[in-house]
């Protein structure tokens, strides 16, 4: 596809690789709003970028179908969803409280899904259209204390490819971006430590690259799946 003039609508486009990617297209031609909870962080960033902000969470139904009126009503039409939103809690699956476990779940799969249903709406109309999951290295291989994030990233997986099944027909491409482990917000969220200057560990724009790659290969074709490694990482 040509990204100049393409709308696209990326979730959780305030930090970290959602961010990248919405900075990426919009370099590429495209208009782009971003979703995000934090609203102070939302403006900010979207202001950063020049991208239009809605202030949403993607959990939660009612914020879906405002964001798809707000994005319609100021483009007119989409043609690209990034499903970017998501976060982790890592911890062993006897320490897995049902609130953490049900919390991953409804922005990594359910929010997900929700939005996915109502641009897959909005692109069999057009008869064309672009969804792109961000997975993670966790969709394809589990991992102790991963039952709620890589169990997660597995669903998404999974609902990729039912969605990839049913939208073809109508010229949908869905494709899924696997990053591995990347320098953003991510970690510290989720307890975890990383160094943040690590100079051999992926940035947001490496993976906001290979979107940007994907997306712009003729219609006529699609990478369904895509994994993004460091080349040598070291600790
Ligand atoms: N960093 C990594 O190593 C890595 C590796 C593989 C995959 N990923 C995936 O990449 C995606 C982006 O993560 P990141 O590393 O960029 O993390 P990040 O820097 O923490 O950014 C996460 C973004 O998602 C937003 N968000 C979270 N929950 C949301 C919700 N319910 N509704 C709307 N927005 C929401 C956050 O904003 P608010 O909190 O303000 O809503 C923020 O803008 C995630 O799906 C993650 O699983 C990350």
């Amino acid at each position: 596809m040509n990204l100049k003039g393409a709308t696209a609508l990326v979730t959780g486009g305030s930090n970290g690789i959602g961010l990248a990617i919405a900075k990426t297209l919009i370099d590429g031609g495209c208009k782009v709003a971003v979703t995000g909870r934090d609203e102070k962080r939302l403006l900010t960033a979207a202001r950063s970028i020049g991208a239009s902000p809605i202030h949403a969470d993607v959990a939660k139904e009612a914020d879906v179908l405002r964001t798809y009126k707000e994005v319609l009503q100021q483009f007119g039409h989409l043609d690209i969803l990034i499903n970017n939103a998501g976060f982790g809690v890592i911890k062993p699956l006897v320490e897995m409280d049902l609130a953490s476990f049900e919390k991953v779940f409804a922005t990594n799969v359910t929010g997900a899904m929700l939005m996915a249903r109502e641009a897959a709406k909005h692109f069999i109309e057009r008869k064309s259209g672009n969804i792109v999951n961000i997975g993670s290295t966790a969709a394809v291989r589990g991992a102790a204390k991963g039952t709620a994030y890589y169990g997660s990233k597995f669903a998404l997986r999974g609902m990729t490819e039912c969605w990839r099944a049913e939208l073809r027909q109508y010229n949908v491409r869905v494709i899924l971006v696997n990053p591995s482990e990347v320098l953003t917000d991510f970690y510290a969220t989720a307890g975890l430590p990383q160094n943040k200057e690590n100079p051999t560990k992926l940035r947001g724009e490496d993976i906001a690259h290979a979107v940007r790659a994907v997306l712009e290969m003729d219609d006529r074709g699609f990478t369904i799946e895509t994994t993004v490694f460091a080349t040598n990482p070291k600790e």
